[in-house]
Order: structure tokens, then C-alpha cells, then sequence
């Protein structure tokens, strides 16, 4: 019985859902798959790539993955959020470069160069903010995207950076695609 008691709060930290909608049930859901992958050799795999079914992330919904030790967003994004983040002119960009390690680096930091490719509703977005690490909240702040309570940084519904003293648009991490419903990041 001592076994069960020490078993669930490694589970319970090792995946951690942000904000939205996805109630404990989904996020259970999501979870276990990618948890029994983990169980040999967790520390190993987790340093190279992991796999994420977003299959249970519906539109507005957002969750947040653990990759080599930091958190990383993965947004469902409305399609307001989408026009919003279109609609932005590159000139009233404080950081005008995507910062997407899948793209260039001097690639601008419109939505299509930050959103994922062929599928624009999802963003995928190392979650530390790029002032001081502190991770933002989702959903929050004067441009509807992201929020950093430490020093106050606005990031919009494109994780770029808008007004506050961060410097630079959130990064979009190494990932892909490899299924239909399923993102390998690293
Ligand atoms: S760490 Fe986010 S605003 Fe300073």
C-alpha cells in the first residue's frame, strides 16, 4: 500500500494542463499515454523528443507539456484568436522576427512564420517568458494571448510580444506534426 501513496505525485508532476477547458478527465485522458511511454527510462526520454496526442484539445482549449524541463504551450487557437493574430502589422511589433527554431532566423514574425505549418489554429510555444523565465498565463492580458504577472508582459493570441519589458516574442520550439492529432516537439 506504501507503493500506491509514492506513485501518483510523480505522475501528477510530470504533466501539468494550463488553462482552458480541459477539465481532469481530458487531461487524464491525455496524459496516460504519453506517462506509460515515460516509466523506464523517464529521465532519457525526456531529454530528446516527445510526442503529444492533442486529440482532446478542442478549439479554445490549451494545454502545457513538460520538455526538457520546461514548459511548453500548446494552443488550440479560436479563430478569432487567428484573425486577430493576422490582422497585426509587422510595424507595431516590438519583435519583429518569428522566433520559430523550425523557420529561419531571420523570418518575420508574422502569424503564419509563428503559427503551426498547414495548420493554423495551433501554436506551439516554449511557455517561459523571454524577460526574466517566469512562465505567463494563458488567456490574459490587453492583446488576449498571454500574460506574464512578474513584471508585466503582454503577449498576443500569436505569443508575440506586445507591450512590457520582455524583449523578445515567445520561442516556438523544434516540433512537427507526425500524425493527424499528434505533435513530436524536439
Ligand atoms: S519575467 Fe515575465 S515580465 Fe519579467
Amino acid at each position: 500500500m506504501a507503493q500506491q501513496d509514492t506513485v501518483e505525485p510523480t505522475r501528477r508532476d510530470f504533466l501539468y494542463i494550463a488553462t482552458g477547458a480541459v477539465g481532469a478527465v481530458g487531461a487524464g485522458a491525455l496524459v496516460w499515454p504519453f506517462i506509460d511511454q515515460m516509466n523506464p527510462d523517464a529521465s532519457a526520454l525526456a531529454l530528446a523528443s516527445i510526442e503529444v496526442d492533442v486529440s482532446a484539445v478542442e478549439e479554445g482549449q490549451s494545454i502545457t507539456v513538460k520538455w526538457r524541463g520546461k514548459p511548453v504551450f500548446i494552443r488550440h487557437r479560436t479563430a478569432e484568436e487567428v484573425e486577430e493574430a493576422k490582422s497585426v502589422a509587422l510595424d507595431d511589433l516590438p519583435d519583429q522576427l518569428a522566433r520559430n527554431s523550425n523557420l529561419p532566423a531571420d523570418a518575420t514574425a508574422t502569424d503564419e512564420h509563428r503559427a503551426a505549418p498547414e495548420k493554423e489554429p495551433w501554436l506551439v510555444m516554449v511557455g517561459i517568458c523571454t524577460h526574466l523565465g517566469c512562465v505567463p498565463l494563458g488567456q490574459q492580458g490587453d492583446f488576449g494571448g498571454w500574460f506574464c504577472p512578474c513584471h508585466g508582459s503582454h503577449y498576443d493570441t500569436a505569443g508575440r510580444i506586445r507591450k512590457g519589458p520582455a524583449p523578445e516574442n515567445l520561442l516556438v520550439p523544434p516540433y512537427e506534426f507526425t500524425a493527424d492529432q499528434t505533435i513530436t516537439i524536439g
